[in-house]
């Protein structure tokens, strides 16, 4: 049977939309109980520290929806100590941890384990005493996997944004380089004892590469798949997720 990297759908947006008018419409939880109805394998929110869409409460709800469904809700975060606390109490079942900048659109570029080491260990021990598996969100190079590893994190994601624009861009040459790094940067992650998942930019087009990739046990997809529900619907553009997984997967 083939080991199928799990599917964590990122309900971000949902609460861009809603935020967009002010109101509780629409609700990021009602969209992540659609999501878990529709197969995800988990939930993955991003607190930012201006709340431009997820809310406080809304992790709370989400982590009780995440509890009573015994799906995993991945909380993602900046290394902050505000984020510490929130995480702290909340339990979530994992912790992703991301660079994050006021100005940016998006989560551009990875975190720098490497120079902010003696920040970020204590922060994952913390976490990881407290229950949550702890991530960390890296460029996929040499120097940040071996840094992760020495945090005592379980997990590294590797950021697949810069993948996904050559790809966008027409630079087959340069996505083709991204990729063999994942293959080899997966295989080294693995060497050291970190599960590899993989998140940032990732659509029907482009998901196939990453996920044959044999070490990749989770991918993390939003702003692609909540987009495309308003076409398919959510159930819909969670099945051609994952039957592309699916097929991109070896045997
Ligand atoms: N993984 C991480 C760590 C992220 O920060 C994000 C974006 O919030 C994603 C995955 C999902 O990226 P996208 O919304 O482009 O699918």
């Amino acid at each position: 049977m083939k080991h199928l990297p799990r599917l964590g759908i990122n309900i971000d947006h949902i609460a861009t939309v809603r935020n967009a008018r002010g109101g509780a419409h629409p609700d990021p939880v009602a969209g992540a109980y659609a999501a878990i109805r529709a197969g995800a394998d988990g939930i993955t929110a991003h607190l930012r520290e201006d709340r431009r869409h997820m809310r406080d409460d809304d992790m709370v709800r989400l982590q009780q929806l995440c509890v009573s469904e015994n799906i995993p809700l991945n909380m993602e975060m900046a290394a902050t100590d505000e984020m510490l606390k929130i995480a702290l109490d909340l339990k979530p079942k994992a912790v992703c941890i991301v660079p994050e900048r006021r100005e940016e659109r998006t989560t551009e570029g990875g975190l720098d384990v490497d120079a902010g080491h003696n920040h970020i260990t204590p922060i994952v021990r913390e976490l990881t005493e407290n229950g949550s598996r702890v991530s960390l969100f890296i460029e996929a190079v040499d120097p940040q996997i071996r840094a992760a590893a020495r945090t005592g994190a379980a997990v590294v994601e590797f950021h697949t944004g810069a993948y996904a624009h050559a790809l966008d861009d027409g630079s087959d040459e340069k996505a083709k380089d991204y990729l063999a790094t994942f293959v080899k940067s997966a295989k080294l992650a693995d060497e050291l004892g970190l599960e590899v998942h993989f998140g940032h930019g990732l659509t029907f087009d482009n998901v196939g590469e990453i996920a044959a990739i044999p070490e990749c046990m989770e991918l993390n997809i939003g702003h692609f798949i909540i987009g495309e529900a308003i076409f398919l619907g959510i159930d819909d553009a969670i099945a051609e997720m994952r039957r592309i997984v699916t097929e991109a997967r070896p045997s």
